[in-house]
């Protein structure tokens, strides 16, 4: 990238090997959900070190966050809380159950759900508790998983943000509840789009595999073997919410390189860290990110200095992003909004998402820094 190249928020890396998996994928003549649908899911299990727990590949994060809250028996009249600074997908997937979003604060440290005040939102209609790991960052998931267990809940994590992160030394998704990935377009890793949930017991799978597949009782099995089951029961409900092979052929081909690209979005957060540490009006995450497998990078400034940052860097080239917008404020969400969201209010006016690519240049990291520095009258 020369010097005044555009700097795009996303980057992710597309390399003659992921090229290469999608042609070979193509030429083996079986497009869509097939055996390596499997392969991806059993790549999947390898790396996120799943010993007694089993992965579902879907066609997008918010399938598998729709899939997994059934997978919570979240129907119906129930209430899910989740953090109103989050993304629009969490909230439609719950409704797509036909549950309704009960929007929580978060931590201002962390950015990740409050266990204190989620607790204070607990009802009779409360079903499950859906944090996000923000950014790669698991917040208070220890704590929550306290709070669910006293007031006997389930939790679906969205670990959309933190595919390859870990708690506690442990891998997200090798443990707990049920937990959903992402890999959309600008995810650590891509199958351009494409989801996954994992769950803690064979007989869910199962349940999830006739859901991914409108309700169709042999369907998976027969997939795997790229072939089809023309004789078949429909078991219940279900969804087209499947990966196809070509997805999964572009998902194998990212995972095998996942250490390497999380190795370097996390040098790239360090870097910022470093290069933005000491300026006043910037306030950097509060993490070194050892163990966060970093999906963005975001800094918090003076919501009066937001518009005029943002500007600034325009100018230069580089483009920034908001993560997120108040969800409380949308038309759809209105009634969802209970008890206090003063840290979401605040923090939706003064975050900003910096450029964070998958394999990024150290001198794109500096030019962004030095221009924040310089719009901050630093040198
Ligand atoms: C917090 C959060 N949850 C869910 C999703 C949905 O994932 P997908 O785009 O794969 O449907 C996203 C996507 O960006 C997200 O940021």
């Amino acid at each position: 990238m020369t010097e005044h190249a555009p700097v795009p928020v996303f980057q992710p890396h597309v390399g003659v090997d992921t090229i290469k998996a999608v042609v070979d994928a193509l030429h083996a003549g079986w497009l869509g959900m097939g055996a390596i649908t499997q392969a991806f899911e059993e790549g999947l299990a390898r790396f996120l070190e799943l010993r007694d727990r089993h992965v579902l590949a879907t066609n997008t994060g918010t399938s598998a966050l729709h899939l997994g809250l059934l997978a919570a028996g979240v129907g119906a009249g129930d209430e899910v809380i989740t953090p109103a600074f989050n993304f629009v997908a969490d909230h439609q997937a719950i409704v797509a159950t036909g549950a309704t979003p009960v929007l929580c604060d978060v931590d201002d440290a962390t950015l990740g759900l409050d266990p204190d005040k989620a607790a204070a939102l607990v009802g009779p209609k409360t079903k499950a508790v859906l944090p996000l790991h923000f950014g790669g960052r698991p917040g208070r998931l220890k704590e929550l998983y306290a709070m669910a267990e006293r007031h006997r809940l389930r939790i679906v994590e969205d670990a959309t943000h933190a595919f390859g992160s870990r708690a506690d030394g442990r891998m997200l998704g090798s443990f707990g509840d049920i937990t959903c990935f992402s890999f959309d377009p600008v995810k650590v890793i891509t199958s351009i789009d494409g989801g996954a949930v994992v769950v803690g017991d064979r007989e869910l799978l199962e349940r999830l595999r006739h859901w991914r597949f409108l309700g169709i009782d042999r369907e998976t099995h027969e997939r795997y073997k790229n072939s089809r089951a023309w004789e078949y029961d429909v078991v219940g409900q279900g969804f087209r919410y499947h990966m196809t092979n070509i997805n999964a052929a572009i998902g194998l081909s990212q995972l095998a390189r996942a250490d390497e690209f999380i190795a370097a979005r996390r040098a790239s957060c360090r870097l910022y860290n470093e290069r933005l540490a000491g300026l006043d009006g910037v306030r950097r995450p509060a993490t070194d990110f050892t163990d966060v497998a970093p999906f963005i990078y975001t800094v918090r400034v003076e919501a009066d200095q937001r518009e005029g940052l943002i500007e600034h860097l325009k100018r230069r080239g580089i483009a920034t992003g908001i993560h997120f917008l108040p969800a409380q404020d949308f038309s759809f969400l209105k009634g969802c909004r209970r008890g206090d969201l003063s840290v979401t209010e605040r923090v939706t006016r003064e975050i900003l998402t910096l450029p964070l690519h998958t394999l990024m240049p150290a001198a794109v990291v500096e030019r962004v820094a030095a221009a924040i520095r310089e719009y901050f009258g630093a040198r």
